[in-house]
This record gives structure tokens, sequence and C-alpha cells, in this order.
């Protein structure tokens, strides 16, 4: 058995043999004594052509095969230098797999990304999600190699636990109580020690913590995997369950993990480019024009950097506020990020040095007393793609600012011992991997880069 990518990229040693393929009809095609079907296999992003004539026993039924019916085909390879495709299969013989219903739903003509989400079971069969999901399992890899080839140790940080990351309370509780009917204390209160856990819990918005933890043990640590958020914004960049990549490093400074992130990013770029051009190509004709020159224009620069101090006096400059106030103090709203990095900088742009009121209770006090050492990462048609930050390395510090915050410095007890045992400075960030793939591809919907999203409203697949 070959695959069709064997075939594109092995051409030559395929010249003249017989080859035995299986896959998906894309489309069917016959006149009296002949025919042509496309034919798909999975392993590559085109199809190859086979042809097939009045020899096969069987050239009634195939001629007339519904589309996405699966085959197995064997036949001579022919080589069509000349030709659009470079070469075709002349069956000899073709059998049939699985017959498709005639309404199969994606007959061939252009369907809305919004109706492809009614069917997200199908979706992966199309151009474009093929594409899609291609990119997906290719910058996965390319993450972790980028890491482990830098010798960072991978942690699989919890998915249930019993810390809110970020403190900011957007959180799906994990429970096994009878949530109709839940046990009570003496107060007629709900009593959390008879759940499972003997206490409340929730699924992960972030592995930090726990990458905080390894990397005082294995110095460069990284977390990837799924992180949930209950947050109700229904918008194109959210969803409630994505996955983030948080590296963490140990004898690090803001700016040792900007240039880490920096790094990260174009050699993903760099690797998306190299492993998928079909796919890169497609993206470029079909969902972004200038797609390739953007992600080249990033690869090659250096990216921005900026305060968040200097970006307000910026964006109060430029006399645009796109209808929300800019003022010291304030958080840069998406419309005001894709400004910074499209309008002005043209480039990827790290914001740095936030004021501590709009940022976690994590990140690094700076001297001024009034921001933190904390960066976001803006990048063209999508605004932040990675937040990240120093850590409060000081106890007091910290324990001051959990009980400033009225959350528990009791919640927190392990972390802060994390300072009190050989703590030292230390950094990390979380990068928003589906957003790197929006950034990747130009798909404009968070929705079209998961393979089963979960967003408001929609848990159906
Ligand atoms: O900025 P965030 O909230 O940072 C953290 O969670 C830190 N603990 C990361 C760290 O320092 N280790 O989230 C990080 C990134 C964002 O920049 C964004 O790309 C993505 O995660 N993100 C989301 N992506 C999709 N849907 C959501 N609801 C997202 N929320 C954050
Ligand atoms: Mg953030």
């Amino acid at each position: 058995q070959a695959l069709i990518k064997d075939l594109y990229r092995n051409t030559d040693s395929y010249i003249d043999q017989k080859v035995q393929l299986s896959g998906w009809i894309r489309t069917v095609r016959d006149s009296k004594t002949f025919g042509f079907i496309e034919l798909n296999d999975g392993s590559f992003f085109k199809g190859v052509q086979i042809v097939f004539d009045e020899q096969l026993e069987n050239f009634k039924e195939i001629a007339k095969l519904p589309i996405s019916s699966s085959i197995k085909v064997e036949g001579d390879f022919i080589h069509t230098p000349q030709a659009k495709q470079p070469f075709e299969i002349k069956a000899t013989n073709i059998s049939i797999e699985g017959l498709s219903n005639t309404d199969y739903p994606l007959q061939k003509k252009k369907h809305s990304f919004e109706y492809l989400r009614t069917i997200s079971h199908l979706r992966p069969r199309t151009n474009t999600f093929s594409a899609v999901f291609r990119i997906r399992s290719l910058a996965s890899y390319a993450i972790h190699k980028f890491f482990q080839d830098k010798g960072f140790v991978y942690v699989h940080s919890p998915i249930i636990t019993g810390s809110d990351t970020e403190g900011a309370g957007e959180m799906f509780r994990v429970t096994t109580l009878d949530i109709d009917n839940p046990p009570k204390n003496d107060e007629g209160k709900t009593d959390l020690t008879k759940d499972f856990f003997n206490k409340e819990t929730n699924l992960t918005v972030s592995g930090q913590l726990s990458a905080e933890a390894f990397a005082l043990a294995f110095r460069n640590v990284y977390t990837f995997g799924p992180t949930f958020r209950a947050e109700n914004s229904n918008t194109a960049r959210h969803a409630a369950e994505f996955w983030m990549i948080e590296p963490e490093l140990a004898f690090a400074e803001l700016p040792d993990i900007m240039d880490l992130a920096e790094d990260m990013v174009k050699y993903v770029i760099g690797y998306v480019l190299e492993q998928a051009p079909e796919e890169m190509n497609f993206f470029n004709s079909f969902i972004e024009k200038g797609l390739l020159d953007r992600l080249n224009n990033a690869h090659d620069s250096s990216f921005g950097r900026v305060t968040y101090t200097e970006a307000i006096e910026i964006l109060k400059e430029s006399g645009e506020n796109f209808g929300y106030p800019v003022e010291w103090g304030l958080d840069l709203q998406t419309e005001h990020e894709r400004f910074l990095c499209e309008k002005v900088f043209k480039k990827p742009v790290f914001v740095t040095d936030y004021p501590k009121e709009i940022k976690a209770f994590y990140m690094r006090l700076n001297e001024d007393n009034k921001t933190v050492a904390a960066t976001d990462l803006l990048v063209p048609g999508i605004g932040e793609l990675i937040g990240g930050s120093q850590r409060e390395e000081r106890e007091d510090i910290l324990a001051g600012k959990i009980n400033d915050l009225g959350m528990s410095e009791e919640d927190y007890w392990w972390y802060l011992e994390l300072r009190k045992y050989g703590g030292t400075k230390h950094s990390g960030y979380g990068l928003g991997f589906e957003r790197l793939i929006m950034y990747l591809t130009g798909m404009s919907n968070i929705r079209d880069v998961i393979p089963f999203p979960r967003t408001t409203g929609n848990a159906e697949f």
C-alpha cells in the first residue's frame, strides 16, 4: 500500500511501477467508456487522479459511485511531467470498501465556515480544514521539538486543581456532589468536605503554578496541555477549552523569556513553512492574501518592544481610541493591541511593565512600585498571543499581594513555600495555541482551528 504523500515526495521511485492505494472519492466523472476519480487518502493535502475504463469488470458501478465512498485501487503509476498533475494512476482494479450515501453534505461547492461548524465530524474532509488540522499537528510537534532540543523538561500539569492560577474566578467547577441535592453542614451550607477531593476543585485555567514548582527543580520546563476558562465571552478569539504552552525558567528575568518567546514563534513559523508548503500556499491564496509576506516578515524581523506607558502615549498621540478610553491604568482593548502591532510597528510587538492593578497576583513588582515585570506579545490579525511575566520571588511581597487581593494564604501555602526553600528569580509565559494557529493560517475564528470547539453553547460533538 502506497500513500499519496509518498507519490508526490518520491515520484521518481514510482515511475512505471504498480501501486495500491486506498482512500475516499472527492469527485468522479465519466464518459461512456472511461472515467476519472480524484482520490484523497488523507496522507497529503492533494489527491491523485485515477483513470479507469471499460476494462474494469465493475466499470459501470465505479462510474456511479457517490462522492466520499471509500475504495481500494490497484494500478499503474504513469508519469505525466507536462500535465497539471505530475502523475496519474491507470486503474487495473478498483474495489469498493464503503459506499457513501448520495446525500453526503459536502458536495463539490463552497460551504460557509458557519455551516461547516454544524458538521464538525465531517469538516476535516474539506481542503480548508484538512490544511488547518495538519498545521495544528505540525505546529504542536514543532513546539515540542523547539523546547526538547533546548533540554527543557515537559511537565504534565494537572487538569483538576484546587487553585485558581489567574485569580480571576473564571473556572469550571468539578464536583461529584448531587447538585440538586447537595450534602449540607450544620449551618445548612453545602458541605464540600463530602466531595471527592474534600474540597472545591475546578478545571485548570493555567498550568503555571505547577510549572513554577518544576522549574525550581529542573530549571527549564514547559507544559503543553488543555486549559479551561468559564468566561462567557462570545468572541472569535476566546474558547472555553483551549491549549496552552507554558515555559517556565529558573534564574531568568523578563527579557530572557521575551527572547525565548520570539525565538519560539519564529521557529514554528519556519517549521510549518518548510514542512507544509502546499497548505501554506493554499491559505495564502484562499484564506488571507498576503499571509506568507506577513509570516516571512515576522520571521525575519526583530519583534518590537515597548513599555505599557509608552504604548499609552502612542495611542493617545494617534488620536485613535476605537471607542474605548485610553488612560494610564486601564487595560488595552483588542482594538488598541491590533492598532499597535498592525499600524504602528507593523510586526509582532512585546508590551512590557503593565500597571500592577490590571495584572495577576504572581507578577514581580517593579522598583517603581506601580508596574509589574509583565509582557504581552501582540501580533497582527490577533492581538494578544502570549502573556507572561517575571514571577514575584520575594515571599513577603507575594504574601502581601495575596492578602491584599482577598485571596487566602492557606490556599497558596505550597506556592509560598517555593519562595522559602531556595527560591530564585524565575520567569515564564503562556502562549494560546489556538491563537497561534489562527496567526499561522489566517483563519479568523477560533472555532475553526479547534477540532471540536468548546465555545458558548457549543458542546455537541
Ligand atoms: O494571558 P493569560 O491568561 O496568561 C496565563 O494564563 C499565564 N498563567 C501564562 C503564564 O505566564 N504561564 O493566557 C495566556 C494566553 C493568552 O495570551 C492567550 O493567547 C491565551 O492564553 N488565552 C486564550 N485562548 C483562547 N481562549 C481563551 N479563552 C483564552 N484565554 C487566554
Ligand atoms: Mg493575558
